[in-house]
């Protein structure tokens, strides 16, 4: 009988527009990389953005870097992906907070804060780049460190 291991990801920011459509788009990538053969989505813990393509300073900068995000469109976390996701990474507390509140509570420890990967314990941000016009470097580079590790953990079985 064949079992599949296979994890199922969630990357999770608040709009869906910004930061967790980067880490979907950079963990995607790294599977490819190391061939691990994963689900990879992204959605926010609202609905502003509902259906819209990924912000474009987003878009662009994950561009020069080689990672197309193009095609993703923006949709609201939902309970019932708490049951289909092995993993849902938020990008600050505040996400990490609101997802809690909206999946079942035996389904919490799926929910970590993605710079722990890095950091562990120290819930450190991905600061939220949506009302400046820099800042997107910086979160690519925070994502590219802590997509690494996580491929890398899936990679040995660590997750
Ligand atoms: P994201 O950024 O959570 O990284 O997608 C934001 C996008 C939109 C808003 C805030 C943050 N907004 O207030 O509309």
């Amino acid at each position: 009988m064949y079992i599949s291991t296979m994890k199922r990801i969630l990357m999770v920011c608040l709009g869906n527009i910004c930061r967790s459509p980067v880490a979907e788009g950079i963990m995607k990538d790294k599977a490819k990389k190391y061939k691990v053969d994963i689900v990879v989505a992204s959605a926010g813990t609202s609905g502003f953005h509902e259906g819209e393509a990924p912000d474009k300073r987003s878009t662009l900068n994950a561009l020069e870097h080689g990672v197309d995000i193009r095609s993703q469109k923006s949709r609201p976390l939902r309970k019932d992906d708490f049951e289909r996701f092995d993993l849902i990474f938020t990008m600050d507390e505040s996400n990490f907070t609101n997802a809690l509140n909206i999946g079942d509570k035996k389904h919490h420890s799926k929910v970590k804060m993605i710079l722990n990967e890095v950091h562990p314990n120290s819930n450190k941000p991905v600061p939220d780049p949506y009302f400046g016009n820099d800042g997107f470097e910086e979160v690519f580079q925070l994502l590219d460190e802590a997509c690494e590790i996580i491929a890398l953990k899936l990679k040995n079985n660590e997750y």
